[in-house]
């Protein structure tokens, strides 16, 4: 029993409470508002004080197995950087490599506040990952990547083998750790899946009732590779397959058209967008405004370290927003609540967590805590000005997890972030 307060309490995208509380019973708040009124009404629960109280920050699109290939690839279009150098990585990896770089991944996601991810694995050693992020204590949707056309050695699956160790992997981890671990069937993209693969995604996905998280017209090459193979733009492929509707999460969508957009919209398909990895590889510009105007779910998501090069979700709402501004030569096109909303409920949305991403009474209790005391918080006239544009995951007092509390001042209370590091530094050396 927990009450947590600061000087600003921001619940959701409309709301925000002045000298505020959050009261926190078993994994769920039990309140939110004053604080003075909260501290009457529940004077034996265990204070905690931060400056700034927000909901955690969801990941909708990471890969934290890639962490231990942050920046040996800076300058490259994707399908370079993914086929000579993150590809070739991954099919390099044994088992502890897989553990370390995901242990990596979720170090960086607690640290920055980032309390919920969508997390795409490799073909390998799913379960490293699966049991990294259970041992992290994050909520996370996560899966093993399926390949089945056109890989490299080492990545290349058989469809049915694939499809058979996704299975196993559904049966062990969906729902596993209290709830907080969910399946996600993530072929990797259509560029590497066959239609018998993408085909048989659906079907388990079906049968589970598990989501699917795949990539999605990312980059020109890799549009025009698809239309090529398969006669079709990539969403009408992946709607033709069945990977569309309200059960798929894209990441990306920078290249679609017109009717794509449409299919998006119609299938209540989410899209994750993100907006470092889009910049950094040269990707393009998500039309993100226009998703949104359609009334299509936008997340946010840091993708891999290898294109970002970090996992800090404060990042992705600042890029959104400048990245959308200049897209649309409009400086209100995604204000700053707009993309906190995108980085917290929309990514719950996403990833199906229906009680998550907002500080409300009832709601699972996954709560960031922010230090306002650094001259880049100074002052605050606007609590969504502050975390979207001044705000940064070393800001990050308290991350908080289903009530539980995964780091505080700097100390991790799961994790041995030492150890973590140095495993990384060792294992990234022989990579
Ligand atoms: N498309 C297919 N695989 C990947 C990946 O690992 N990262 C990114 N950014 N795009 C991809
Ligand atoms: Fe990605």
């Amino acid at each position: 029993m927990t009450l947590l307060s600061a000087d600003t309490v921001v619940c959701d995208a409309e709301r925000a409470v002045s000298d505020g509380a959050v009261v926190v019973e078993d994994d769920r708040i039990a309140a939110v508002g004053d604080r003075e009124e909260l501290l009457d009404a529940y004077p034996d629960h265990e204070q905690v004080t931060c400056d700034v109280l927000a909901p955690g920050l969801v990941g909708a699109h990471i890969h934290s197995v890639q962490s231990l290939g942050r920046g040996i690839a800076d300058d490259e279009e994707l399908l370079d950087w993914l086929f000579d150098h993150v590809l070739p990585m991954e099919a390099d990896m044994d088992a502890a490599e897989m553990r370390a770089a995901a242990d990596l991944g979720y170090l960086e996601l607690v640290e920055s506040g980032t309390t919920t991810a969508i997390d795409h694995l490799s073909v390998a050693h799913a379960d490293q990952a699966f049991e990294a992020a259970g041992d992290a204590g994050v909520r996370a949707l996560m899966g093993k990547v399926l390949m089945d056309k056109d890989s490299p050695d080492g990545l290349q699956e058989d469809t049915d083998a694939a499809l058979a160790e996704t299975e196993r992997l559904i049966q062990r981890y969906d729902g596993a750790r209290g709830g907080r671990i969910r399946y996600a069937v993530t072929p990797r993209f259509a560029v590497s899946c066959t239609e018998a693969c993408l085909r048989g995604c659906r079907e388990l996905a079906d049968e589970y009732g598990v989501r699917v998280h795949t990539h999605a017209s990312e980059n020109r090459g890799e549009i025009e590779a698809v239309e090529a193979d398969t006669g079709y733009r990539n969403v009408h492929w992946l709607d033709e397959v069945g990977l569309t509707g309200e059960d798929v999460v894209l990441a990306h969508c920078v290249w679609t058209d017109e009717t794509e957009r449409e299919v998006l919209a119609e299938t209540g398909t989410h899209v994750t967008h993100c907006p470092s990895s889009n910049m950094k590889l040269a990707s393009g510009v998500a039309p993100i405004r226009d998703y949104l105007d359609r009334g299509v779910n936008v997340a946010l998501g840091n993708d891999g370290p290898p294109c970002n090069n970090t996992l800090d979700a404060f990042t992705e709402m600042r890029q959104a927003s400048l990245l959308g501004k200049v897209e649309e030569l409009d400086p209100t096109a995604l204000p700053a609540r707009t993309v906190f909303e995108m980085a917290t409920r929309n990514g719950a949305t996403a990833a199906g967590f229906d009680d998550v991403g907002e500080l409300r009474e009832g709601w699972r209790a996954d709560v960031v805590g922010l230090s306002t005391d650094n001259a880049r918080s100074t002052p605050i006239h606007d609590p969504y000005s502050h975390l979207a544009f001044a705000a940064h995951g070393d800001d990050v007092t308290l991350t908080m997890v289903d009530g539980e509390v995964l780091y505080r001042d700097g100390e991790h209370v799961r994790m041995d972030a030492e150890s973590v590091r140095e495993r990384a530094r060792e294992f990234a050396a022989r990579l």
